[in-house]
């Protein structure tokens, strides 16, 4: 027997279903996203893979170790859909939205049930019930979606008192060790409307006491819109909502934090002074390499303003360390930044090949001994930092 839940037939056989979400914020998001959609099909959320009729990874593809990991607990569900071959397993986000991908997955873990992409997730029940009705295979991708619908139903997680809301989706500025542009397409702004109508919607239901603004680059939130809009005036026009709340943001680009965000932060009350200012590294040769378009000397700069005008900000960073052509002395200019600048926390990374990206045909490419020893580094110095902070 079938039962007609919303415009969506529900298999009354399927009771739970599992997200098993990998990767950044947006990621997490994504999911409080996909398990709002997975409610309405009618069915209920089950934190264990193995207790669940559809299991959903939104995978992440940022450094190689981020997919082995994913690929390994894809693996580990053979024996499981083995013995309930009605399970259904979809498998979506940014790893198979890389080029070829997708077929890969198929040929390796045949009895995946759905692929899907970053930018028809808000499509996933449309997906979940062309497989129910027979499809063997759902491999749904795209490439040039604009933005998603605004009438989603979240699930925002219920163990947080903190509120994800997108700003931006998509990357312009091909840092070039980063595969995030291709995965998630050309820079996409919401209106500042439906961003203020989201905020008020979460203030209403008086549990969140952050609201935290995404985007791979905050800072240039509105380029794309030509209303004038800008990311400064969109954290104004946001604390001028009534509530008791704090507002977060992540990820500035150091190329694009104004002197005008800077004031906006130091004199509106409801901005948190929490700010994540990835520098990735010290040399500013290594920064051009990376195609990060500034140089040690702005990013020191943007940090004085930044203490100056908000002497309690919390700044936090990420470092990657063994760039291709990455010497023992553009090292040192890393850690000797992260002396001067003493932050309040540090995202440290290996710098991991990603295919497609200009810095993968890079000549120096550093052996994983030596890249080691510097992750290693740059966590123990963070280490004694802190300590000392503490101490203080
Ligand atoms: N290798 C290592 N780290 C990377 N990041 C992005 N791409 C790579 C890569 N190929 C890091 C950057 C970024 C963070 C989210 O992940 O530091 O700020
Ligand atoms: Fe990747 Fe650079 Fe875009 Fe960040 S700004 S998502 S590191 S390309």
């Amino acid at each position: 027997m079938l039962v007609i839940l919303s415009k969506y037939l529900y298999n009354e056989f399927m009771e739970k279903f599992c997200i098993v979400t990998y990767g950044c914020q947006m990621n997490v998001h994504e999911s409080e996203k996909l398990s709002g959609m997975l409610l309405d099909f009618g069915l209920q959320e089950t934190l264990k893979p193995t207790n669940a009729d559809v299991i959903v990874f939104n995978t992440c593809c940022i450094r190689e170790n981020a997919e082995n990991k994913a690929c390994g607990n894809i693996g580990a569900l053979k024996g499981y859909k083995k013995k309930n071959p009605n399970v259904i397993i979809a498998v979506g986000g940014c790893m198979p939205q890389q080029k070829g991908v997708a077929e890969k997955l198929l040929d390796k873990f045949p009895f995946i049930d759905i692929i899907f992409g970053t930018q028809n997730l808000y499509l996933f029940k449309q997906f979940l019930q062309e497989r129910l009705n027979g499809k063997k295979h759902v491999v749904e991708l795209e490439y040039n979606s604009p933005l998603p619908p605004e009438n989603f139903e979240f699930n925002r997680d219920g163990k947080d008192d903190n509120a994800y809301v997108n700003i931006t989706y998509g990357c312009n500025n091909f840092c070039t060790y980063c595969i995030v542009p291709f995965v998630r397409g050309r820079e996409r702004s919401r209106l500042e409307k439906d961003i203020l109508e989201e905020c008020k919607q979460i203030i209403s239901e008086g549990k969140y006491k952050s609201i935290t603004l995404l985007g791979q680059n905050v800072n240039s939130y509105g380029n794309d819109l030509k209303d004038g809009s800008n990311f400064s005036k969109l954290l104004k026009e946001i604390a001028l909502l009534p509530g008791d709340f704090k507002i977060k943001f992540m990820t500035s680009h150091p190329k694009d934090l104004s002197d005008e965000l800077i004031e906006t932060i130091a004199t509106t009350e409801k901005i948190s002074h929490d700010i994540h200012l990835p520098c990735q590294s010290g040399s500013t040769k290594v920064l051009e390499a990376m195609n990060r378009r500034y140089t040690r000397e702005h990013y020191l700069g943007i940090i004085k303003k930044i203490k100056t005008k908000i002497p309690d900000a919390n700044i936090s960073t990420d470092i990657i360390v063994g760039f291709p052509g990455e010497t023992e002395e553009d090292f040192q200019d890393t850690i000797t930044l992260i002396k001067e600048v003493k932050f309040s926390q540090i995202f440290a990374f290996i710098y991991s090949k990603r295919k497609g990206t200009v810095a993968e045909k890079m000549e120096g490419q550093v052996p994983i001994l030596i890249k080691r020893r510097r992750v290693n580094e740059v966590l123990n110095l963070q280490k004694q930092i802190i300590k000392e902070q503490k101490g203080k």
